[in-house]
């Protein structure tokens, strides 16, 4: 599935994976793509080849197998720099560390059904750049501000878009954030990440999540302020 949104006159272009609900975020300019995640889209590939894109950008907001999934198919298919935060690169690397070892336990739990077989554990060879703590990439003529996080996952990063648009990856969500994943930490995600995004609020004009549909940032943080009793 396929949506499209203007954004302070950036198109944005969404697919959510076929089988994990994860999304990714395009943007094309000149042949040349920026994404944002690597969701298990084939029609996100499609939509590529169809482009007749030539270069690829990849920024990877964390290292969980649903946002990765398709991170070394576009590298085969395509001239693609993938970048991400130094933990991310470090923990996708291993079946343990992105969670594909456990993704049937963890789809079963988020489905209420029991799977079994769905995924096989991999792994995905290093980025081509990381970065810690906070950093800036240029891309055509569009600034990428990169902010690592800690509360989701120990290699979580969030994104800006020329100052106003924000990939949040599934730090936040238009449902309550998981903190509680192995490597994440619900003292992070309220000393560091909520106040790091209440910070940015006033400039975004609108949050991308990892999951789920665009919303304003004052309502996803709304739902997030949660007593740590009530977070998975
Ligand atoms: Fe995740």
């Amino acid at each position: 599935m396929s949506k499209t949104t203007v954004c302070n006159g950036t198109k944005i272009i969404r697919f959510t994976g076929e089988v994990f609900d994860a999304v990714s975020y395009v943007i094309v300019e000149d042949n040349d793509a920026l994404i944002f995640d690597a969701a298990d889209s084939n029609k996100m590939i499609s939509y590529l080849n169809s482009s007749n894109i030539k270069n690829i950008t990849l920024f990877l907001t964390h290292e969980h197998f649903d946002h990765i999934f398709m991170a070394d198919k576009l590298r085969n298919m395509f001239n693609c720099n993938v970048i991400s935060s130094s933990e991310c690169s470090s923990r996708m690397q291993s079946s343990k560390g992105n969670l594909s070892s456990i993704a049937d336990v963890l789809i079963s739990m988020n489905t209420h059904s029991e799977v079994s077989g769905m995924v096989t554990g991999f792994s995905v060879s290093a980025a081509d750049e990381t970065f810690d703590g906070k950093c800036t990439f240029e891309w055509h003529k569009h600034i990428i501000e990169c902010h690592c996080l800690g509360g989701h996952s120990a290699g979580s990063a969030c994104y800006v878009l020329d100052e106003s648009i924000l990939f949040s990856g599934d730090d936040l969500l238009p449902i309550p954030v998981i903190t509680r994943f192995p490597g994440g930490s619900t003292k992070k995600f309220r000393n560091e990440d909520i106040p790091l995004f209440e910070s940015l609020k006033n400039n975004i004009s609108l949050v991308f999540p990892g999951h789920g549909q665009p919303g304003n940032p004052e309502d996803m943080l709304k739902i997030n302020i949660t007593p740590d009793k009530f977070r998975q």
